[in-house]
């Protein structure tokens, strides 16, 4: 006899009460992003493939070799969205959303699609929070983005997250940045994986997150980012730190920290959290002022970040998963012949009743 059918290896099931936890997590998501004017968005789960090329960036990890990528019957090239920004950025430029009022403030929750491989925190199906703000290119809606998710967590029950903060500068900023690593590290070619080997000449700022011992000791010698940033790239990301340091949230400058997505610019940052092992990233985000002119649009400034909810609800903290999980209980007792109907019955006096 066949098996019977199981989910997609990645892919998973949740079940009750576990539900009731994810439902509690989106709807304090969604009270707390409320009080900042972010409102929904719904995109689609299927784009256009050309749509991640062109923004999370072809040399990319995502887009390289993670990616859930299939003709459709007319052979048009399909893709299972890895990420919602892009989707986003494309619904602001489709719908003409310049016109609203700035900035535009949305937000989105649902799952995304990466091709890896499966472990604790990783699924090939998993699930984001994510908000974006479109349309002002200051330093206090970073700020502002940062306090709103610090807040978040907050409600949650979580008491000191690790904020960790870079900037990328501005376009100018990276690309003399870019040429120094390169000239850093290209005599040391040798010394390089595979991987950072074939970097160095897409991407070499994505060289300075590598995980293997060797080269991380390499990199201690390696020029800094902080050093080739101009001067309006320095102010921008000093004033998001002094309302920062002011609202008393607790960060950490990571100045090794570049992102995995080829659209950002400026301020970057993740959330980390204790307990999840090498995939401790819970939050991610940045600022991406050049996404919407570069898939057509016009000049709008972005910024957004999106949280991974299975690994939040992993971590999540214990009082706050007992209140979403409680469900309170009546018990109507039904006795004899006639005693289920009216039990029936007086259940149902108690539920109009709320
Ligand atoms: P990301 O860093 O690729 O950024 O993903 C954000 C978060 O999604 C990660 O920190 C992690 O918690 C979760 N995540 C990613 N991949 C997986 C996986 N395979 N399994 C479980 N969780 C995962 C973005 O996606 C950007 N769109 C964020 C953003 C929004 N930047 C600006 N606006």
């Amino acid at each position: 006899m066949a098996r019977a059918p199981r989910s997609v290896k990645g892919t998973r099931d949740l079940l009750p009460p576990e539900t009731a936890v994810w439902a509690a997590v989106e709807q304090t998501a969604r009270d707390v992003f409320a009080r900042y004017g972010y409102r929904e968005i719904r995109t689609p789960v299927l784009e256009e493939t050309e749509l991640f090329v062109r923004s999370v960036g072809e040399t990319t990890d995502i887009v390289g070799k993670e990616m859930y990528t299939f003709p459709d019957k007319k052979g048009r090239s399909l893709t299972l969205r890895p990420e919602s920004t892009a989707a986003v950025a494309r619904a602001f430029i489709e719908h003409g959303l310049t016109s609203w009022p700035s900035p535009v403030k949305l937000f989105y929750m649902g799952p995304q699609f990466r091709y890896e491989r499966p472990q604790k925190g990783r699924y090939r199906q998993f699930h984001q929070i994510g908000a974006e703000l479109l349309g002002d290119p200051g330093p206090w809606s970073d700020a502002e983005v940062l306090l709103m998710l610090v807040r978040f967590l907050g409600e949650l029950g979580f008491t000191s997250p690790t904020v960790l903060l870079n900037t990328l500068g501005d376009e100018a900023s990276r690309a003399a940045y870019r040429e120094a690593l390169h000239a850093f590290l290209a005599p040391q070619r040798e010394a390089l994986g595979e991987d950072s080997r074939r970097r160095l000449e897409t991407n070499p700022l994505r060289i300075l997150d590598t995980k293997v011992p060797a080269e991380r000791e390499l990199l201690a010698g390696a020029p800094e980012l902080a050093e080739h940033l101009n001067a309006e790239s320095r102010e921008h990301f000093d004033a998001v730190r002094r309302v920062l340091d002011r609202s008393g949230v607790a960060y950490r400058v990571d100045p090794r920290l570049v992102r995995g997505l080829d659209y950002y610019t400026r301020t970057v940052f993740e959330i980390t959290a204790e307990g999840l092992g090498a995939q401790n990233a819970i939050v991610g985000g940045g600022r991406y002022d050049r996404l919407i002119a570069d898939l057509g649009g016009a000049e709008v400034p972005g910024i957004g970040f999106a949280i991974g909810e299975d690994r939040l609800v992993e971590v999540l903290p214990e009082p706050f998963r007992e209140r979403a999980s409680a469900q309170p209980w009546v018990v109507v007792a039904a006795l004899g012949e006639v005693g289920g109907g009216e039990a029936l019955l007086l259940a149902e006096e108690l539920r109009a009743a709320g």
